[in-house]
């Protein structure tokens, strides 16, 4: 009988570990978000976003998960664009994530491109207010205001702690292979400053449009 008791309760046990194993939610994801320090669900991005790129033509913030365990806990990150007058964030491409842009303040345009390379937008006016969608693997390009001197600043969100980023020229792209002479003419920059970009995987390209800044 008292065997047969320990028995019971051993099976008890058994299935009662694998009953609070299978409802226990993805490693660690609970306590992690139970031990993110409250500042994480409220921040600044201007303030507390890592200055991931700054050049005459633009800046890049980012709220990365690498950084931020809360971020990297629910899976997204978010990077705040400046794109001054004559700038483009070059043709590229996130292959693990979508992207959602958000336009906060100046003007500039959008240009996407399906996956098989068909162009579904191509410099589409963007003003503050417009918010754009970016299925994975499908490469975009946003440039900064022709005329006017107010910058064009965007919020990017993306659903991944660490967002995956191919230049056009890159590995996975659907124009790997074109030259840095035909993708320079294509998109009216000199050579130069295309092919400094050609071997900036995980980097983030702006560089400025010579024609534009001739005018
Ligand atoms: C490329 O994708 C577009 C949109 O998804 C589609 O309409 C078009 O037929 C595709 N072209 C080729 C060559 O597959
Ligand atoms: C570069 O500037 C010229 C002149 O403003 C413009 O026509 C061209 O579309 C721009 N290129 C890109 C990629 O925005």
């Amino acid at each position: 009988m008292r065997s047969l008791w320990l028995t019971l309760w051993c099976l008890w046990c058994v299935v009662a570990l694998v009953q609070s194993v299978s409802a226990r939610p993805q490693a660690g994801t609970i306590q992690e978000l139970l031990e993110a320090p409250a500042s994480e669900y409220v921040q600044n991005i201007f303030v507390n976003g890592a200055v991931a790129l700054s050049t005459s033509a633009g800046s890049v913030r980012a709220l990365e998960g690498a950084q931020n365990p809360l971020l990297n806990s629910v899976g997204a990150a978010a990077l705040l664009f400046t794109l001054k007058k004559c700038s483009i964030l070059e043709p590229h491409v996130h292959t693990n994530t979508p992207e959602l842009y958000y336009a906060i303040s100046g003007s500039g345009t959008f240009s996407l491109w399906s996956s098989n390379g068909s162009v579904v937008h191509l410099k589409t006016p963007i003003t503050a207010g417009s918010y754009m969608v970016i299925p994975a693997g499908w490469p975009h390009m946003i440039t900064g205001p022709e005329t006017s001197s107010t910058p064009l600043t965007l919020i990017a969100s993306y659903l991944s702690g660490a967002p995956q980023v191919y230049f056009l020229a890159g590995k996975g792209s659907v124009f790997e292979g074109t030259s840095a002479t035909t993708m320079a003419a294509a998109f009216n920059v000199t050579p130069s400053a295309y092919t400094q970009f050609f071997g900036a995987q995980g980097g983030v390209g702006i560089v400025f449009n010579s024609t534009c800044l001739g005018h």
